[in-house]
């Protein structure tokens, strides 16, 4: 049985006790684990802690917002926002292939995060977000079990070059048990329970060249998605899609078909929407959402977003189909 409180604080007096007055670098992403981390370490540390925060622009609408205001202003925690800007979108000109934009996207990653760590001269320990069913998934993977469909990259996959000591003080955690230790250390539960994002972003939810233009049309018709989900409560269970589903986001399809708009003929860009139920994400079923709720959510997207002028809902099921469209 697992009190919360007592592993909090046997939590901190481990990472006080490995640290000491040592200095700790952690590559914050804004999703559930590594926020986990940073909370868990500055409650143990402070001031020891620095998070770097790389922005690849390839996030969602105001999500680099989002994460400086929790961590930086909320919990006062150091946090450096590394913005890339439009070099990782050069990069990308011209590439198609999803494993290729894959490579690039994690490389670039890992540049502008080793930058910055180098720069902190004074840290001796990477911490990362690291919990117990990524422990199993890449011992699995070394003995050549677990077959990858895709290149994963995540903030865990940094290289050793910058020869420091690792702390993982998630190792031993589920990811419910992740979620209350959160919640706990007191993380807006809507961070907490967040879909999960990928490392990539959205450069793999624009199929094939990621420009600039299809990335700010998606970002306002994934917004308009989740905002409607998180704002639709189901009858029943009482609770609200958002939380009914296991992941839930907007594709943008680089195809163009025709439309009408007024009096006026359009011919414009198509975003698939993909929402999912799963318990492991080995295995997908697309959530069966309300009619009523797909209408609301197109029509928005169709008036409020220029440029996108039909809307299609992804009934594939994972296997055969990815829950990722790349
Ligand atoms: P697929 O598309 O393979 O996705 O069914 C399964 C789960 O993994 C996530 N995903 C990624 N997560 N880096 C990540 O950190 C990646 O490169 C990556 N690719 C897929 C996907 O969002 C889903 O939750």
């Amino acid at each position: 049985d697992w009190n919360m409180p007592d592993y909090v604080s046997e939590a901190v007096e481990r990472i006080r006790a490995q640290v000491g007055d040592e200095e700790v670098i952690l590559g914050l992403s804004g999703g559930v684990d590594s926020s986990v981390a940073a909370a868990l370490i500055h409650k143990a540390i402070g001031d020891q802690l620095t998070c770097v925060f790389v922005d690849h622009g390839l996030l969602r609408l105001n999500e680099a917002e989002q994460v400086m205001a929790t961590f930086a202003d909320h919990f006062g925690i150091k946090v450096i926002h590394c913005n890339v800007g439009d070099s990782l979108l050069a990069k990308l000109k011209g590439v198609a292939d999803p494993e290729a934009k894959r490579k690039i996207i994690g490389r670039e990653f890992v540049e502008v995060f080793e930058v910055e760590a180098a720069k902190l001269t004074r840290a001796r320990w990477l911490a990362q977000g690291t919990i117990y069913p990524d422990v199993i998934e890449s011992a699995g993977a070394k003995t050549g079990k677990a077959v990858a469909i895709k290149s994963h990259h995540n903030v865990g996959g940094l290289p050793d070059t910058l020869k420091l000591k690792l702390l993982e003080p998630l190792r031993e955690l589920f990811k419910d048990e992740v979620r209350k230790l959160g919640i706990a250390l007191g993380l807006p539960p809507a961070m907490v329970y967040r879909h999960p994002f990928p490392g990539p972003g959205l450069g793999v939810r624009i199929l094939g060249e990621v420009k600039k233009e299809y990335a700010d049309l998606l970002r306002r018709a994934d917004a308009i998605f989740i905002e409607e989900l998180r704002k639709t409560t189901d009858e029943t269970s009482g609770k609200n899609w958002y939380d009914l589903t296991s992941q839930a986001f907007a594709v943008f399809l680089p195809v163009k078909s025709v439309g009408v708009m007024g009096d006026g003929r359009t011919y414009d860009y198509v975003v698939a929407l993909r929402a999912v139920q799963t318990s492991d994400f080995m295995t997908a079923d697309w959530a069966e959402l309300p009619y009523s709720l797909l209408k609301k959510v197109s029509g928005r997207i169709i008036n409020e977003v220029r440029g996108i002028n039909r809307v299609t809902y992804d009934v594939s099921s994972k296997p055969p189909a990815t829950i990722e469209w790349e």
